[in-house]
């Protein structure tokens, strides 16, 4: 059996992602084996590969046979549930693989389950990856973005393979040594983090057009479309365009996404995002909005008793009145809020890389990150150009926001962002992400806050001290004692 072993790599767990990726490399020339515990899905992934043109890929029904088939140093891909599945994927092919042989998690896993697993790992002489996919479906077949992390030389034995099947953009493949340990499940985290802010954003741009712009869903598709030629063409605002053009083949009345339940659904890399955020100290509040209103999104009956008890107490919608409102003005100042919006959240995005990138020494490029998510992945957009740009000019950017070009951009959009926002609040339409990064923006720009009061209070109920603006050292005042004195 040994002798035969022929193929470059192999690839375990042939789900949607399992099955597109392996096929992918597959096309690029390098021979696969591919193996699955429910074996149908082995011969299903052979007849594709039969059917999108004779690919080299060999299909296995034990873990030892398939272990066995792929040339030494072993790489092998796992790409199965993120949490147990993993463990057990493990153990079953671990048995059959050597010292040097290396295991590459492909799925969304929490990055410590990870850096456990390397150490499990290292003890039988295997190398270990944690890497980041992204681009669902479509990407894994024609191109996803890569996040590798963990044993440098088990990069090494592969990236030529990883280089071939990225999606390519104009300065170079979609994948990069991230760094050591967990970083790749980070960076993919974080990357998911950026991904519920952006899909908010859009929604929330969505609502205001619909609901305070009168727009229907045909205008829509032509808005979006037009947007996505322009500064904020990307993925995200290609597909939502695309959504509004489907009509509802259910009932062949009316467009599909008005049918929809509004009610959000997730897996959970998002809400560690904002754990980490927590954890770190870091500022996140658009992509922690985006959260939350999932979260809200939820309580489905609830919000509908909500508006029933509140419509009672007189509450009157303010969303159908459209008549007062300038509609082409509204809907530019609408691109430049979602524009603006986004910025500061892949802002908050990156300052959660960096802090994590110092917390673990994982030496973290921002602006090589930036340049893999240009193509291949879901949040995949022209502007990341400009992000890895910022962050090139100067790795030690404190904040996007006050790259010069970004900072330009933000004062020139911020008067339009601010009537959306505004317009949207006198409406009593949401938006949670837009206004958590208006609000993000008008924080972080000011000079001084009124923390000097929050630190008083401190001080007055907890003698908790506070420094002044004027001289150095921690200060304790009896607030009570002088402000009755004050009184009298
Ligand atoms: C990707 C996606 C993909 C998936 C996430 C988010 O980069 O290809 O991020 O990983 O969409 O699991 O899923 P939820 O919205 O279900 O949390």
């Amino acid at each position: 059996m040994e002798s035969a072993a022929m193929s470059q790599i192999g690839l375990a767990g042939l789900a949607v992602m399992g099955q597109n990726l392996a096929l992918n490399i597959a096309e690029k020339g390098f021979p696969i084996s591919v193996y699955n515990r429910t074996t149908s899905k082995v011969d299903e992934t052979l007849d594709r590969a039969h059917r999108e043109g004779q690919l080299p890929l060999f299909g296995q029904y034990t873990p030892k046979d398939f272990v066995l088939s792929i040339k030494k140093p072993r790489s092998i891909i796992i790409l199965v549930k993120a949490g147990a599945p993993v463990d057990q994927t493990i153990a079953a092919l671990s048995a059959y693989m050597e010292p040097g042989d290396t295991i590459i998690d492909g799925g969304n896993e929490w990055y410590e389950n990870t850096e456990r697993r390397m150490v499990d790992a290292s003890a039988s002489g295997l190398l270990y990856l944690g890497m980041g996919v992204s681009g669902g479906e479509d990407g894994a077949r024609h191109g996803p973005s890569l996040m590798p992390g963990g044993a440098h030389r088990a990069y090494l034995n592969i990236h030529h393979i990883l280089e071939k099947v990225a999606a390519q953009v104009d300065d170079g493949p979609c994948v990069t040594y991230i760094g050591e340990g967990g970083s790749g499940n980070f960076v993919k985290m974080v990357h998911n983090g950026i991904e519920y802010g952006d899909m908010q954003l859009i929604s929330e741009a969505y609502d205001v057009l619909k609901n305070a712009g009168g727009l229907g869903n045909e205008e829509l598709a032509e808005i979006f479309g037009e947007w996505n030629r322009g500064e904020l063409e990307s993925f995200l605002i290609e597909i939502t365009s695309d959504i509004f053009r489907v009509e509802d083949e259910e009932t062949g009345n009316g467009h599909l996404v008005d049918k929809i339940l509004d009610k959000t659904g997730m897996k959970g890399t998002g809400k560690w995002t904002v754990q980490q955020a927590a954890e770190l100290s870091i500022a996140a509040p658009t992509i922690a909005a985006s959260l939350d209103s999932r979260y809200m999104s939820g309580l489905k009956e609830e919000r509908e008793e909500a508006a029933e008890i509140f419509k009672k107490e007189g509450l009157k919608e303010e969303i159908n009145n459209v008549s007062a409102v300038d509609k082409k003005r509204l809907i530019d100042d609408v691109r430049q809020a979602l524009y603006a919006s986004k910025i500061c959240s892949y802002a908050q995005g990156m300052n959660l890389l960096r802090a994590k990138s110092m917390e673990k020494g994982w030496g973290l490029n921002l602006g090589e990150l930036a340049r893999i998510w240009k193509g291949g992945c879901i949040i995949r957009a022209v502007f990341l150009d400009r992000i890895k740009q910022a962050y090139q000019r100067n790795p030690g950017l404190a904040n996007l926001l006050v790259d010069p070009e970004f900072a330009r951009e933000m004062v020139q959009r911020q008067a339009a962002w601010r009537r959306v926002v505004g317009l949207a609040i006198q409406k009593g339409i949401s938006v949670p992400g837009m206004s958590a990064s208006l609000q993000y923006f008008d924080t972080y720009r000011r000079g001084r806050l009124p923390a000097n009061l929050v630190q008083a209070q401190r001080d007055y109920f907890g003698a908790h001290t506070y420094e002044r603006i004027d001289r150095p050292g921690s200060y304790h005042t009896e607030w009570s004692k002088l402000a009755r004195k004050a009184r009298v």
